[in-house]
């Protein structure tokens, strides 16, 4: 049997690897390690929680004290690290959370690994979970390589520019047996409603206001989840030591041109005549150092490992609808309480 720890388990990304591993590697025990933030929600796992071979440990990776602990209670064969403060203009807002769980929190488990695994670090793998952000912005034209210079520009990607730094230096200085992929944006169900694709379904639903930022002309490059879930499977299983994977959908779209996509879905979900969901849209002060467009070449990962994407953009987006349409109480649960003042801080009273 092994034993894999995954990190930030319990957030968006975080809950969909669990569940596929969970279920597609019975003899696999999983072990899901998250601080439970803002943005840990043990509901996003309600139907695999009971399952023999899942098991949750409430634990913060900035105490290096209870990572090396944990290295020793568990036999640990493999780690994917997803726990991180994940949200640009929180980042801006507050960055001392980044330094400490993106730095910090990622080199007390390597540091953890590294001490436990000294004599047999063979069969053991650290799979550091990164973004595209790293790459920093593009202009019009250009696509992110493996091979790009890193460019961050907020406090976020910096932070796990930062990391990614460090991950390698362990692969090259101490041997620590380490794979990396950086991915574009995701969407689909259990995402947090201060990213743009479910704070927009929810507030649709509710009638208010869709903020988008500057003109809406930014541009990102969006995957499925499940899509990312499945490439950090076979990454974690295939892919090289000491490599580099970009995942992306190849699937580019302006914020206000998604945006009203999603308005035309919505208006069919909820029976509403066409074009009023599309009054909701409401342009707000741009985000500081915005970047302008992030564009994914994820062809190594394609040749290499043979993934590629499962969902064009537009059905991926129906499900997602439907899926936050379906799930209201979810939905309601997170948006009480301090949901509200994070609002109010970002965007003001509406
Ligand atoms: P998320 O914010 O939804 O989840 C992060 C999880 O980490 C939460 O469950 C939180 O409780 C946990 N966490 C935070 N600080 C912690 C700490 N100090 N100790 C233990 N647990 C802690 O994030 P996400 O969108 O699921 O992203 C997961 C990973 O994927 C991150 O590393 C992020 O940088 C990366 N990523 C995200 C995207 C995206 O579009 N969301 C794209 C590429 C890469
Ligand atoms: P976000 O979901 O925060 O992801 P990231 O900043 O990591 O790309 O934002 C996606 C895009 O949507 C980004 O260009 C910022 C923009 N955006 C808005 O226009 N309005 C919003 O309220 C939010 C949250 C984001």
């Amino acid at each position: 049997m092994k034993t894999i720890l995954i990190t930030g388990g319990a957030g968006f990304i975080g809950s969909h690897v669990v569940r596929r591993f969970v279920k597609k590697y019975p003899d696999y025990r999983i072990i899901n390690l998250d601080k439970l933030t803002y943005a840990g929600n043990l509901a996003n796992l309600k139907d695999i929680e009971n399952e023999p071979n899942y098991e949750f440990v409430k634990a913060d990776i900035v105490d290096a004290g209870q990572m090396n602990e944990l290295f020793q209670k568990y036999d640990i064969d493999g780690v994917i690290h997803l726990a991180a403060e994940s949200h640009v203009d929180r980042s801006i807002s507050n960055p001392m959370e980044f330094i400490f769980t993106n730095i910090v929190g990622t080199v007390n488990l390597l540091n953890a690994a590294r001490i436990s695994w000294k004599e047999k670090m063979e069969h053991k793998r650290f799979y550091h979970i990164s973004t595209d952000e790293v790459y920093g912005s593009l202009g019009e034209t250009g696509i992110f390589t493996e091979t790009t210079g890193y460019d961050p520009r907020s406090p976020y990607s910096a932070s796990k520019a930062s990391s990614d730094h460090l991950v390698r230096a362990y692969f090259h200085t101490y041997k620590l047996p380490i794979v990396i992929s950086n991915c574009s944006n995701n969407y689909g169900s259990f995402q947090f409603p201060e990213k743009l694709i479910p704070l927009s379904i929810n507030n649709i639903k509710n009638n208010k206001p869709i903020p988008i930022y500057g003109k809406g002309e930014n541009i990102r490059d969006w995957l499925f989840v499940q899509d990312h879930a499945a490439a950090i499977d076979l990454i974690f299983h295939e892919g090289k030591q000491g490599e580099t994977y970009n995942i992306g959908g190849n699937n580019e779209w302006t914020n206000i041109s998604l945006i009203q996509e999603l308005c035309k879905i919505m208006d069919r979900k909820l029976n509403r005549p066409g074009g009023t969901s599309a009054q909701l849209i409401t342009f707000v002060k741009d985000r500081a150092g915005h970047d302008l467009r992030y564009a994914i070449d994820s062809s190594k990962l394609q040749d290499e490992l043979g993934w590629k994407p499962s969902l064009q953009f537009e059905e991926g987006l129906e499900k997602t609808v439907d899926w936050y349409l379906a799930n209201e109480e979810w939905m309601n649960n997170i948006t009480s309480g301090d949901y509200q003042k994070y609002y109010e801080s970002q965007y003001g009273k509406r």
